[in-house]
């Protein structure tokens, strides 16, 4: 089982979702504790239908899915039998985890947890060496290796009753990450599992989040899942977000995997438990993008050959002796005229659409030497490209 250049759904899920504001309403708009924690009882997802996200996930593409089994609210999504502070103690009064976990293994999809290191409930939480503390419950009497006992205890349910867990996605750091004993316990308990490094060690992967543009434009040597939210002022349901262009979110996605990259892409689910229509339709749009160009994506290796685009930013990937240069940014005309080429290829197939494309060794007129005048240099010309029809990453398949 690989990790790398797969899809997957990230999905921010809680009694927040009822607010329509955002996962951390809490301690973003200072709500008071007996304002917030009270939410637990009006918390009855009734629309809540597990098998149809995965339906959704797995029509986008997606392979696996990784869901907030506790967010720093600190409020459990799953049947614990540490804190009542959890679903049971809701009108739903069902483990919605376990719920979701039977839907994955009913689909083949597989499953990632994610698990909140604040908690702004657990009475011993703080950790002042770390961020997200804002709402903990005693800044004052706290203790860490309680906590860190308590967290135990959660990882053992978590990791035993749910089925096999592909992912431990860990939020928000300590201070110092010198404890590998939670990752120790995790892996004893599921082996094969891959763990982020937002824990008490770095763990295996790496977890680059929202922003794409400052990243530097070389493969991960490290495995590394990127994540984004649909929306970009909240992970949890929000009612009226900001949502991102689909261009953002496809350019981000067609990038970070051709680097070699796992990519989560969230949603966030309503409080009745509907993944409402706004969320719904970008996920498909996404999704329908996605799986005409993913045979580019998913399983390849970088391709290092100097093509040589001097007009278009591109990333080149690898697979079963095929080249997929991916134009993330789009292309600045119809035609992409590489420099170097190993050879004149059997084909070229533009992925957006499944056309084959025109591509010839040829010279080109506006390309010469200053010197000559003389258009000296053979280009592989390929062309025809619709790109007024395509507002999103570009993606060639070459075959040589
Ligand atoms: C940030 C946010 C948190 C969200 C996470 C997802 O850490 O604080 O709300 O769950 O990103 O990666």
């Amino acid at each position: 089982m690989v990790f790398d250049n797969k899809f997957g759904m990230f999905i921010h899920w809680g009694f927040y979702a009822q607010t329509g504001i955002q996962e951390q309403v809490y301690a973003r708009f200072d709500w008071k504790r007996e304002d917030y924690e009270p939410l637990k009882d009006t918390f009855n997802p009734v629309d809540y239908d597990p098998e149809q996200w995965v339906k959704m996930a797995k029509a986008a593409g997606m392979q696996y899915i990784c869901f907030t089994t506790k967010h720093h609210d600190g409020f459990c999504m799953w049947d614990t039998k540490y804190t009542d502070y959890n679903i049971m103690n809701t009108p739903y009064h069902k483990d919605v985890l376990k719920m979701l976990a039977d839907a994955c293994a009913k689909y083949d999809m597989k499953l990632g947890l994610y698990y909140s290191n604040p908690d702004w409930h657990h009475p011993l939480a703080y950790n002042p060496g770390s961020t997200h503390q804002w709402k903990s419950v005693d800044k004052e009497h706290y203790n860490v290796a309680e906590y860190r006992t308590f967290m135990k205890n959660q990882m053992v349910e978590l990791l035993t009753g749910y089925g096999k867990i592909y992912t431990l996605f860990w939020d928000i750091p300590p201070f110092v990450q010198d404890d590998s004993s939670l990752n120790d316990l995790a892996r004893k308990l599921q082996p094969g599992i891959f763990i982020n490094d937002r824990g008490f060690d770095k763990g295996d992967f790496s977890t680059p989040e929202r922003e794409y543009k400052a990243q530097e434009m070389t493969r991960f040597t490290r495995m590394t899942e990127a994540c984004n939210s649909l929306g970009q002022q909240s992970w949890g349901y929000r009612e009226q977000e900001d949502f991102y262009s689909l261009r953002h979110i496809k350019t981000a996605i067609d990038k970070y995997m051709a680097m070699g990259a796992s990519y989560l892409l969230n949603v966030g689910p309503d409080g009745r438990g509907v993944v409402t229509e706004a969320y719904a339709d970008r996920l498909k749009a996404v999704g329908d993008w996605y799986n005409k160009v993913k045979i580019g994506l998913e399983g390849t290796d970088g391709d290092d050959y100097d093509y040589c685009d001097e007009h278009n930013a591109f990333i080149a990937t690898k697979k079963d002796g095929k080249t997929y240069l991916h134009y993330y940014d789009g292309l600045m005309s119809s035609a992409v005229a590489l420099k170097n080429f190993p050879s004149v290829p059997k084909s070229v197939k533009l992925l957006n659409t499944g056309a084959l494309l025109s591509a010839k060794a040829e010279r080109l007129p506006e390309f010469f030497d200053i010197d000559t005048g003389r258009s000296e240099i053979t280009y592989l010309h390929i062309s025809g490209i619709p790109v007024d029809e395509l507002n999103e990453p570009i993606v060639l398949e070459i075959e040589w």
